[in-house]
């Protein structure tokens, strides 16, 4: 039993692992009539540097890609288009029984539509997962709303994290028999690494204390391409680095907008105009997996626009503000953990006030235990064993129960 499995950009990875291991896991406790399940993984290369990338394989310990596409940047059109022109025959030559795609990144999509359109389909193979199906903003101005509602409506088995994702896939017309609401692999992944990023030396690396700072991440293309969107932000964080110290390690997107925007002094670490900023906020580059779970873990409070973040602050039960108007992962507000502060400077101000009072919380959402890595594998093997013995004719009654 073949399972393709795609990584491309920097948040599937932590998501891939734990069904990675989960494959090894079931394979070592299987009873003798199954087949042993064989993982391909594929890397697309959407992220392809040390920092985005490698980093986060030896962190999380992910075998090295058994194929890397090299697709690297570009448009959406272009980056979406080239995936698929490069996973297309890798596909066909690959030709798995599933095909497991995660999130929400123009990869996801891209891997997708190039499985929905093999003309092996006509047999059903192979078989489409999504991962973290069922997640909706709402807001079709997100690139990522639109690989979700699409990755969605082609895929055949849709693995949902939290339960807002199962009310929008019933509400879109997606059959219930195709939905599994399995928790979160990236939680999977945090528990399985929490402690070794305790033996991370980045809080003396930076100079920074338990529960004394601030981390900020922002990347989102309506924060940082805009000029004033992004000035305006700043200016909303300005009370905050004012009183606190605020680490920011910077997507290389960030980065550059800052570079073009000529906005490198909000980052030195002092104050730059007497008169509106005392800029505590310090400019990193973007961390591996165990160091940035360390910063989180340790945090007084996060400030972010990632979509992945929300979910892991609720898990660890640190307050975090949300700097966009909407959230396609409404549970980490249901749980309290997350506030949307929107993106003008007022609102910013207030929530940041609001979160910097939030005493913390332990309320876990449902299915978040560590195990959804595990509750992907036995459900995609189940359904490959009824699919592989209704293509050979076996009665219903011969398919092994727990299979
Ligand atoms: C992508 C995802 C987004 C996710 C984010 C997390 C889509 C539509 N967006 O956005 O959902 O939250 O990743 O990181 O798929 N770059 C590098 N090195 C790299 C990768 C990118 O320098 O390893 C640069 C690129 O040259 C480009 C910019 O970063 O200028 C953006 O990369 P891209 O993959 O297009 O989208 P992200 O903004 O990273």
């Amino acid at each position: 039993m073949k399972i393709l499995i795609v990584v491309g950009a920097r948040p599937n990875f932590m998501k891939a692992a734990p069904i990675l291991k989960a494959i090894s896991e079931f394979n070592a406790a299987r009873p003798e009539w199954t087949e042993e399940v064989v993982p391909v993984l594929v890397h697309t290369g959407q992220h392809y540097d040390a920092q985005m990338s490698d980093a986060f394989f030896a962190d999380l310990e992910l075998p090295h890609p058994d194929v890397f596409l090299g697709a690297g940047s570009g448009s959406h059109a272009e980056q979406t288009a080239e995936v698929m022109k490069r996973f297309e025959p890798v596909l066909a030559n690959v030709d798995p029984d599933a095909l497991v795609v995660i999130g929400d990144v123009n990869s996801t999509l891209a891997c997708a539509l190039v499985a929905a359109k093999l003309a092996s389909r006509a047999h059903g193979r192979p078989l489409i997962a999504h991962v973290e199906a069922g997640l909706r903003s709402f807001d079709r101005s997100m690139p990522e709303e639109i690989n979700r509602i699409l990755t969605d409506q082609i895929s055949d088995v849709l693995f949902v994290s939290e339960k807002s994702g199962i009310r929008n896939l019933g509400a879109e017309g997606v059959p219930a028999d195709r939905v599994y609401f399995v928790g979160n692999t990236m939680i999977d992944s945090l528990h399985e690494h929490e402690a070794k990023a305790e033996h991370s030396r980045v809080l003396e690396r930076f100079g920074l204390e338990r529960g004394e700072y601030v981390l900020l991440t922002l990347h989102r293309a309506a924060n940082v391409d805009d000029r004033e969107c992004f000035l305006e932000i700043l200016d909303g964080l300005s009370g905050l680095a004012a009183s606190h110290r605020v680490i920011f390690p910077a997507h290389p997107r960030t980065q550059k907008q800052i570079s073009e925007h000529d906005l490198e002094a909000y980052f030195r670490p002092r104050r730059i105009d007497y008169e509106r900023w005392n800029s505590g906020v310090q400019m990193v580059e973007p961390q591996g997996y165990l160091d940035f779970l360390c910063l989180m873990k340790n945090a007084r409070m996060v400030v972010t626009d990632s979509g992945g973040i929300q979910e892991e602050t609720t898990a660890l039960g640190i307050p975090c503000v949300t700097v966009r108007d909407n959230t396609e992962r409404p549970v980490t507000t249901e749980i309290g953990t997350n506030l949307l502060a929107g993106t003008r400077r007022e609102t910013i101000r207030a929530v940041i006030q609001r979160q910097l009072a939030f005493p913390g919380s332990c309320a876990v959402p449902e299915k978040w235990d560590g195990r959804a890595g595990a509750r992907i594998v036995q459900i995609l093997s189940e359904r490959l064993m009824d699919h592989s013995a209704l293509a050979a004719g076996l009665p219903e009654a011969q398919i092994p129960e727990n299979a």
